[in-house]
């Protein structure tokens, strides 16, 4: 426990199998705490975070995703560092992605990803979803075991997104492959895969999106890449390609690993827990609290940073301008002011939709609903088509001695694998 003195969060590999006692440890000083290895104050508090999240003029987002490896030079920068900030903003990393971007840039490219994703738009795509599952599901259920996030959901995640964005369902084998995903053999078409294969996954999508939008422009139809492309922003103008695209390629970045974790703990939850599997397999009116619950306590995104743009104070802590201030959702959501016994799994906890896994706030995660339903109807076909789900004993061990593996990121809680055994539902 005492070595938890000298833990550096960043960058100390000992928090990422099990963060959560470290978490404890931090709480037991307060819900705000200074960080002494990069001058940070990390926020443990549930309030606290919402009302950091909430307030934009006193914390700049543009370094949510790096956090305090900014680089900004900040010494003697005094109380408002405004000004450096957008100074520098274009030398910082992901700089040209609205998660980094502040008022009125962010304004302006959120309101034109909203035109996006209208609920039509959704509607549509939960009707693919429920294909797409069982799709993905025919792949492996007859083999009675699956490494499930790169059989099942990974591909799963990514094939949504595109399929939000209007990418034609032929073209979702290409998308698995050339993202580095699971395909089954001989799935892609000879010859699509050269067209692409000098390019690396991310130029590809950029390349890919780059062209359809043009594609739409010269000559609009009736599809979402259509919509997608003559988008405006508010104040009626177009957009660049590029901004279009930028817009369209950072939903896979947001949106894929992300949930492809929930449904891993997810999943993970229902193995070591039979009895939760019986429950929700027969109510799956429980489906949607259970998978808040999975949100709270397993919280894909288990840090989020900011910038302090002015001198301030958070519960009571004095914060520097150009302090980095990192909110660690993971602990905010297992706040005991705010949930009961937190660290305990309750599906029929009454206010577990209230986590902030999903931030709070002008930058608030747009694919919230969407991850859900995600979640949903994945949980759905697969309670319909695997019973008996249980954890592989080869590759976790046995019960009392399991063996799991996490991404060795500060940012993202999620499981690098997950083998799972069950029986196949015959007649599904
Ligand atoms: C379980 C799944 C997911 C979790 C836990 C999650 C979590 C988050 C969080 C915490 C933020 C806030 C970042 C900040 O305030 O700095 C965020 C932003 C964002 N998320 Fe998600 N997300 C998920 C799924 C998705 C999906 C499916 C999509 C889209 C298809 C998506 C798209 C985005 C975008 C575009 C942003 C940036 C919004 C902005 O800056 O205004 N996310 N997400």
């Amino acid at each position: 426990m005492s070595n938890f003195d000298t833990v550096d969060f960043f960058t100390d590999p000992s928090l990422i199998e099990d963060p959560y006692p470290y978490f404890e440890y931090l709480r037991s000083k307060g819900p705000v705490v200074r960080e002494p290895h990069h001058g940070a104050v990390a926020v443990l508090g549930y309030e606290e975070a919402v009302a950091i999240y909430r307030d934009h003029e006193t914390f700049s987002s543009c370094n949510s995703v790096i956090g305090p490896f900014h680089g900004m030079p900040l010494q003697s920068a005094g109380d408002d560092i405004g000004e450096l900030i957008e100074n520098y903003r274009s030398r910082l990393p992901m700089n040209e992605h609205m998660v980094t971007m502040d008022a009125p840039g962010h304004t302006r490219h959120r309101a034109l990803l909203m035109r996006l994703i209208t609920p039509r738009r959704l509607r549509e795509n939960e009707a693919f979803m429920w294909r797409l599952a069982d799709r993905q599901l025919d792949e492996f259920v007859g083999r009675g075991q699956c490494e499930f996030i790169g059989d099942y959901a990974q591909p799963f995640a990514v094939q949504v997104i595109a399929d939000l964005l209007g990418v034609p369902e032929e073209d979702h084998r290409l998308f698995r492959v050339r993202l580095g995903l699971n395909a089954p053999p001989g799935s892609v078409i000879q010859g699509e895969e050269e067209r692409f294969s000098n390019l690396n996954s991310l130029a590809f999508l950029d390349g890919w999106f780059t062209s359809y939008i043009e594609d739409r422009r010269r000559e609009p139809r009736h599809d979402a890449l259509t919509e997608l492309a003559l988008a405006r922003f508010p104040d009626g103008s177009t957009p660049e390609v590029v901004d279009v695209v930028r817009t369209a390629t950072f939903l896979f970045a947001a949106g894929q690993e992300t949930t492809a974790r929930l449904l891993a703990a997810a999943l993970k939850y229902l193995a070591e827990q039979p009895e939760l599997q019986r429950m929700l397999h027969d109510n799956r009116g429980l489906i949607p609290n259970f998978i808040d619950e999975t949100l709270r306590i397993e919280s894909p995104v288990k840090s989020d940073c900011r910038l302090a743009r002015r001198t301030t104070r958070i519960g009571g802590v004095e914060v520097p301008a150009g302090t980095t201030v990192v909110i660690l959702n993971g602990a905010a959501n297992r706040d005991p002011r705010r949930f009961e016994c937190p660290a305990e799994f309750r599906i029929d906890r009454p206010n577990a939709n209230e986590h902030i896994a999903f931030g709070r706030g002008a930058h608030a995660c747009p694919g919230g609903p969407l991850a859900r339903a995600e979640a949903k109807v994945s949980l759905e076909r697969i309670l319909d088509r695997m019973r008996e789900i249980r954890l592989s004993e080869a590759a976790h061990g046995p019960h009392g001695a399991r063996r799991f593996e996490y991404a060795p990121t500060y940012v993202l809680r999620g499981l690098t694998s997950l083998h799972l055994e069950f029986t196949p539902v015959e007649n599904r």
